[in-house]
């Protein structure tokens, strides 16, 4: 799979507002901070297509790209983030909630992991809401370049060991960092099956 040309769509608040149509789409989705524009930056190979930022929370919208103009990729604002206050977070859980259940064209959640990080609760009841609602995904471990193989490979084996209660098969992985590149053909190569699958 190759990118050959990105652009950004629209941005919408709820699911009425998301696109209509049958465009397939990816979602990414994850705490907040944990690097969702900056890997959908890098898997574009675009510095600024999504807003990357210092300040946690930052996207408060649901981003919509358009792909080889054939299909999106969906940058969902960050769970996990309190200063906004309850009130706030509500809201975002809603739409995020609303977004994954009503969603038709979703084919697959990248749901990006901090991969320096021993396994935190939020994420491991993120993954196991989703596999209740039955929505399709996959765990993207982010921020490689930040630590050494081999401690990356251990959060990532403990997190699936903490999914064994719950699943009853371990998802998908990668391991990836916006700064090197790592991961990206692989999640790339990922996306261009599910896209061959429905094409055959
Ligand atoms: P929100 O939109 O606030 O939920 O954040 P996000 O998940 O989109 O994270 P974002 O891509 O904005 O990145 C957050 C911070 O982490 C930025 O300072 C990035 O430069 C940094 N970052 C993201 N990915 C990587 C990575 O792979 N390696 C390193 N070293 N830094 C990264
Ligand atoms: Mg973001």
């Amino acid at each position: 799979m190759q990118i050959t040309s990105s652009k950004f769509h629209k941005s919408a608040t709820e699911v009425d507002d998301c696109p209509d149509g049958d465009v397939p789409e990816f979602a990414f989705i994850g705490r907040s901070n944990v690097g969702k524009s900056s890997l959908l930056n890098a898997l574009c190979r675009r510095k600024d297509l999504s807003r990357v930022s210092k300040t946690p929370g930052r996207t408060r919208l649901m981003n919509f790209f358009v792909i080889n103009e054939q299909w999106h990729l969906v940058d969902l604002p960050g769970y996990g983030f309190v200063r906004t206050g309850k009130k706030d977070r509500n809201v975002f859980e809603e739409m995020i909630g609303n977004y994954f259940v009503d969603r038709k064209q979703l084919r697959c959640a990248f749901v990006l992991i901090d991969s320096r990080h021993s396994p935190q609760q939020v994420d491991v009841d993120f993954v196991a809401w989703l596999i209740t609602e039955e929505v399709p995904f996959v765990l993207v471990f982010t921020k490689s370049d930040k630590l050494k193989p081999r401690a990356a490979k251990k959060n990532v084996a403990a997190f699936l060991e903490r999914m064994e209660e719950f699943a009853e098969e371990p998802p998908r992985t990668f391991l990836t960092s916006s700064q090197t590149g790592d991961g990206r053909r692989e999640v790339l190569g990922f996306i261009g099956q599910c896209l061959d699958v429905e094409g055959s």
